[in-house]
């Protein structure tokens, strides 16, 4: 069964049953500003699970486009995707456990022909906030699922909730027995060795989580579910993975046809990333360095990497596009409205990627020189990593180039580098991802280095005594103290605010040194707050238009730093005034 089929005997089957179907929402959440994508069915029903009265009434289904972000970094195994289309039906105060079980067992097990040995279930084992869910293992047992296949666990596996406050409730699980031997004795559908695969979520949502940790009952009991199509798509097909299903298949051929050096992890991530950065543009995403942009831009780089990877002409692109929209413009016919804009930003994208090579490979060169005039032969990791995490240098590419230069390279500790790096960002994604807005260092960054630009233009158009008296950078905005006796007119509000676009447009390259204080001061850096810095400095130098001391960190170029423009300019106190500036 293909995916799409299944996709329509979902809906038609909850139809059947009374549900109304409901387009999926788009992935970027409209009105709400929490969460950077839409990573649950549930997400754009909040309002209604809360009580609200939905204009289809209480019984409703869907697929839904989901993208969720955290495992990003995982993507290349063999289950691991980003972008994933979830179904889901739901009740909004209407049928409850029972009937929910009953729906699920027959569609499992009439509809998509899931033979009953093959399925497992996992109900909630009760603690203090609820108690065990033995009305659900009931039903089950009802349905027709036997008892030695109904596993409880705690909170960590059988309750569910998006983030950390919200509508939640004991969930129970639907796994399915791939026939893979038992990895032991205590192998059971927790286990993740891969013999069983968890393919539905009903969660039973009653409850309400509060910020404090409290949870109260909500005013009525709802039915969330969720479920995979590409995992059911793949198991139905008794495929290996979602990429040897029709959903990947033909860009993944058409990338080992294309490829000089295979390697099915760089396939995968190209085949994946490409989908889910397509479905991103055709919800109106763009690159950037921000929030959902720079999710964006980061799977368009790795995407591109690891096209570089497999040693494929990163001109093929275009046509790799066109082949990815025909595979799944009947499924998302956005794609297909979206074929043009898709292709110039991934290809813009794509080009902006290239130009990082080229920063990378001219200090690639400069520390090659260095190496040969020390008489050295190995590259060391700490070399390549900081290629990596500077100027987005692909370590391959610095092992190929090293190679061709007769030097070997040290890849132990770069691994070790990298994967320190790796476990930094994954926590960073995760508190990204639980926390919305809270945490957007990306974003802080830009604003960092926008204060770098808007202070030397200051001193340009007011003179030298505008120096900074105080900064406070949030997600939203800038803040910037500095010292000047009078209100600057409109002119020069907009005479700083064009140099500092020209700067950004002039995607000038950031670097950073460590020296002395005496060094900086000797260089020319502005310096502030100077009481507060050690022996050792650093000093940021953004092109040849700005030098100053500080401790970052900093964006890489200052084209990634998109449009700047005042709020707002006014009084902070005596001798001092203050600008308000985004970055747009
Ligand atoms: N909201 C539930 C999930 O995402 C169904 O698993």
């Amino acid at each position: 069964m293909k995916a799409i089929e299944i996709r329509n005997k979902y809906l038609n089957y909850f139809k059947k049953h009374g549900h109304k179907i409901i387009p999926s929402a788009p992935l970027i959440p409209e009105n709400d500003p929490s969460v950077l994508f839409t990573t649950a069915g549930m997400q754009p029903l909040v309002p209604y699970l809360l009580g609200e009265k939905h204009p289809e009434g209480t019984r409703l289904t869907d697929y839904q486009k989901c993208l969720r972000t955290n495992d990003i970094d995982e993507v290349g195994d063999n289950r691991h995707l980003t972008y994933f289309e979830m179904l889901g039906n739901w009740s909004l105060g209407d049928y409850f456990k029972e009937e929910s079980i009953a729906m699920s067992f027959e569609f499992l097990t009439k509809e998509l022909g899931i033979p009953v040995e093959k399925l497992s279930v996992t109900c909630f084992a009760g603690d203090e906030d609820a108690p065990r869910d033995t009305v659900t293992a009931e039903c089950w047992k009802k349905a027709g699922i036997p008892e030695d296949r109904i596993y409880y666990y705690g909170k960590d596996d059988n309750w569910w909730i998006a983030g950390e406050e919200g509508p939640c409730g004991p969930d129970t699980e639907m796994f399915y027995d791939t026939g893979k031997p038992a990895c032991g004795p205590d192998c059971q559908p927790s286990c993740d060795c891969g013999k069983y695969v968890e393919i539905w979520n009903n969660v039973f949502m009653e409850y309400y989580k509060s910020k404090d940790g409290t949870y109260t009952k909500l005013k009525q009991h709802n039915v969330d579910t969720g479920l995979g199509l590409e995992r059911m798509t793949m198991l139905l097909q008794g495929k290996e993975t979602p990429f040897d299903t029709e959903l990947f298949a033909p860009v993944m051929n058409k990338l080992q046809e294309l490829a000089k050096a295979d390697s099915i992890e760089s396939r995968r991530i190209v085949a994946e990333h490409l989908r889910a950065s397509m479905m991103v543009i055709a919800d109106g995403g763009r690159p950037s360095n921000i929030d959902r942009g720079y999710v964006l831009r980061k799977l368009i780089r790795r995407m591109s990497r690891h096209l570089n990877k497999l040693q494929i002409d990163l001109n093929e692109l275009e046509s790799l596009i066109d082949l990815d929209i025909d595979i799944l413009k009947d499924m998302y016919p956005e794609l297909e409205k979206n074929r043009d804009t898709i292709k110039q930003v991934i290809i813009e994208e794509k080009d902006k990627f290239i130009k990082t090579l080229a920063h990378g490979e001219k200090e690639f060169e400069k520390y090659i020189n260095k190496a040969k005039e020390e008489n050295k032969n190995v590259i060391d990791g700490q070399t390549i990593f900081k290629l990596y995490e500077t100027y987005g240098f692909p370590p391959e590419i610095t092992a190929d180039l090293a190679r061709e230069q007769g030097f070997t390279i040290d890849n132990s500790e770069f691994d070790k580098l990298f994967k320190e790096h790796q476990e930094k960002s994954r926590l960073g994604s995760e508190q990204k991802f639980k926390g919305g807005l809270a945490e957007q260092n990306e974003k802080t960054i830009s604003y960092h280095t926008a204060t770098h630009l808007l202070h030397k233009a200051l001193q340009i158009v007011l003179g030298e005594h505008a120096t900074q008296k105080g900064s406070n950078i949030t997600t939203e905005r800038l803040r910037f103290d500095f010292s000047h006796p009078e209100k600057m007119t409109k002119e020069q509000l907009q005479q700083v605010e064009d140099i500092v676009n020209e700067q950004i447009k002039r995607d000038l390259p950031v670097t950073c040194e460590e020296m002395t204080l005496e060094e900086a001061k000797k260089s020319g850096a502005m310096g502030l707050f100077e009481s507060k810095y050690g022996e050792k400095v650093k000093v940021y130098t953004i092109g040849d238009f700005s030098k100053e001391i500080c401790g970052g960190p900093h964006v890489t170029h200052t084209g990634e730093l998109g449009h700047f423009k005042i709020l707002k300019e006014e009084s902070s106190s005596s001798g001092v005034r203050r600008i308000k500036a985004i970055l747009e």
